[in-house]
């Protein structure tokens, strides 16, 4: 048995190693869910969130980190734990939980296009010849039993005029009473401005924070498990000090950048035979073209003395 050469995988991943090259490609391009605890510490705030019951004043979440954070791979894990398909005679179907994006023009009619959208029912079934009404959302979410509305990429909110903002302030104040559902919203830091001029709605807002990495041993795990769900023949020995200081040194600390290199680094080693991914690996430009942070991340790191 081959399998046993690969006893540096998880016992789930050693079959993909046996897989050709292109597969196993394919299986590292391909989307995956790698836990950290900060992940676990906001799934946890997000299902308290969803187990609150009913009420006029439900307690809202904004859930808040830069650009490639892992925000919205997040609230997609939310979402998929807590789907609830009943089957019986036909499949009936509850959306608990509706994830939905942010429009860019946030009037009411966009904003519930986009939401029955993201429940997917499509305009033609609203029975509506242009926007859906508000009775409609009303309906659907009602059948849907929809307890939480995440909205991503809130920031998009702040491109509006001021008087655009309020209003859009006041619709999802009107949201949260009508259906008494919890509402979650997610952006980059600046989103929390978009909830300034609504004193009410402020009050609701539980602010959560998905920080940028830092070197330690969370970022250890974090890395190790990343690179054990990726089907390379031989072990990486990537869980030193040292990695863990170039990748925090040349990302500022986002998840993004950091799962791109090592997921490029380990392409590269399929492609070359080398079958891991060391320090000098990841040193290469090839690795990191296009991944350096945003500017503004690294000044604030910085600033703050942590970069
Ligand atoms: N838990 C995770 N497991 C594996 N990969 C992850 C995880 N979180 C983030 N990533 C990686 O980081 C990338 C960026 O994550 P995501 O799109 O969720 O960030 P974001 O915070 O929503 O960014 P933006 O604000 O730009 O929308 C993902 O495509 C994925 O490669
Ligand atoms: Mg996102």
């Amino acid at each position: 048995m081959r399998d046993a050469e690969w006893s540096h995988l998880p016992e789930d991943v050693r079959p993909l190693a046996a897989l050709d090259a292109e597969q196993r490609i394919a299986h590292i391009r391909a989307k995956r869910w790698v836990d950290y605890p900060h992940a676990a510490r906001v799934l946890g705030r997000l299902e308290e969130i969803y187990a609150q019951p009913r009420s006029e004043r439900m307690e809202n979440l904004l859930l808040i980190g830069q650009s490639g954070m892992g925000k919205t791979t997040l609230i997609r894990k939310f979402e998929r734990q807590s789907s609830v398909v009943i089957k019986g005679v036909g499949t009936f179907r509850l959306q608990p939980v509706v994830v939905m994006l942010m429009p860019h023009d946030p009037t009411g009619p966009r904003f519930f296009s986009q939401l029955l959208k993201a429940v997917g029912v499509p305009p033609i079934d609203t029975f509506e010849v242009g926007a859906p009404r508000e009775s409609t959302v009303l309906r659907v979410l009602a059948e849907l039993q929809t307890k939480v509305i995440v909205i991503d990429e809130l920031n998009s909110v702040l491109a509006a005029s001021p008087r655009q903002q309020r209003r859009f302030l006041q619709l999802l104040r009107w949201l949260s009473n009508e259906l008494r559902v919890a509402l979650v919203g997610v952006g980059v830091p600046e989103t929390r401005h978009a909830l300034l001029s609504d004193d009410q709605l402020r009050s609701r807002f539980m602010n959560l924070d998905l920080p940028e990495w830092e070197e330690g041993a969370e970022l250890t795990r974090f890395v190790t498990r990343l690179i054990w769900s990726l089907p390379l023949r031989g072990p990486s020995p990537i869980d030193s000090p040292r990695v863990m200081q170039l990748l925090v040194g040349r990302t500022g600390g986002i998840t993004l950048g950091i799962c791109k290199a090592i997921e490029r680094a380990a392409i590269a080693a399929i492609r070359s035979g080398a079958e891991r991914v060391d320090y000098g690996a990841l040193q290469s430009q090839e690795v990191w073209d296009g991944l350096e942070p945003p500017p503004a991340t690294v000044r604030r790191r910085q600033r703050s003395g942590r970069g």
